[in-house]
């Protein structure tokens, strides 16, 4: 049984690398681990860090995703506005079942007004693929920030530009994703890596600790009409700089697919 688990397991991970040219070396040996004991039951966020100190409560949810992204596009709250070459509001359904939510855009991302298209969004569409058997279309992909932070905001064609957004720019960001998330109203979000998770859990523990659990984000924080089931993974990027954390990542996803299929609530 668990010789069979370790080979669908091995067999997951290495689609996931095939496009991705990652060395089979790199892929997790051992056994599959044994069951998880059950997930802790779902918290409601804590305080919050600076970090995650939001600005104002959302502003109650004016006009669709349309109108909300044409307000973005021009948005010039914070100084990323003025640097960027392109808004990344967000893709896929409107009326996904899971939003994916990442920590802002990146130099391809930038380019191309779409978020994760650079090696994490292929991974990421691959995740997508191999393990819940979905497309980018079909479920909604979005970030804290809407704009690339930049280390040097005077150069956005230089690569390795990248830097987290700051407190103050998620502060004034995270408004317009907490509307996304009030109109897409899905039925979970999955937040990718430690700063989407730290932003909207409020949580000051690391993504290893809160990974692959539920928590609830509360309808009270994003003005919407029902509390929205959380599940905290690692980020793309960190599988691959650390491919061993596919193991979990594929557990996690697991999990997301008994939920979306209904086994689990
Ligand atoms: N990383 C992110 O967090 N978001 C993107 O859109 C791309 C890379």
């Amino acid at each position: 049984m668990r010789k069979a688990l370790a080979r669908d397991l091995a067999a997951h991970i290495r689609r996931l690398d095939e496009d991705l040219h990652i060395s089979p070396h790199e892929l997790p040996g051992g056994p599959a681990r044994p069951a998880k004991k059950a997930a802790a039951p779902p918290k409601a966020p804590g305080a919050g860090s600076p970090a995650t100190a939001r600005a104002a409560a959302a502003p109650a949810p004016s006009g669709g995703l349309d109108s909300l992204e044409t307000e973005v596009k021009s948005c010039r709250r914070c100084a990323l506005g003025s640097h960027r070459l392109n808004a990344v509001f967000g893709v896929g359904s409107p009326s996904a079942r899971v939003m994916f939510v990442g920590e802002g855009p990146g130099f391809q991302e930038d380019h191309r007004g779409e978020p994760f298209v650079g090696r994490s969004g292929q991974l990421l569409d691959k995740i997508l693929d191999t393990v819940l058997g979905l497309k980018r279309s079909e479920v909604y992909i979005a970030n804290i920030v809407k704009c690339h932070p930049m280390v040097n905001p005077d150069n956005p064609e230089s690569h390795g530009n990248d830097r987290p957004p700051s407190p103050e720019e998620i502060a004034v960001c995270r408004p317009y994703l907490e509307r996304q998330i009030a109109l897409i109203k899905p039925a979970c979000i999955v937040t990718l890596g430690s700063v989407a998770t730290k932003v909207l859990l409020g949580v000051e523990e690391g993504i290893s600790k809160v990974r692959g659990k539920w928590y609830v984000y509360p309808k009270t924080l994003f003005g919407g009409d029902a509390d929205i089931k959380l599940l905290p993974t690692y980020h793309p990027a960190a599988l691959l700089r650390n491919p061993k954390l596919k193991l979990d990542t594929w557990e996690d996803m697991k999990t997301l697919k008994s939920f979306l299929e209904g086994k689990t609530s």
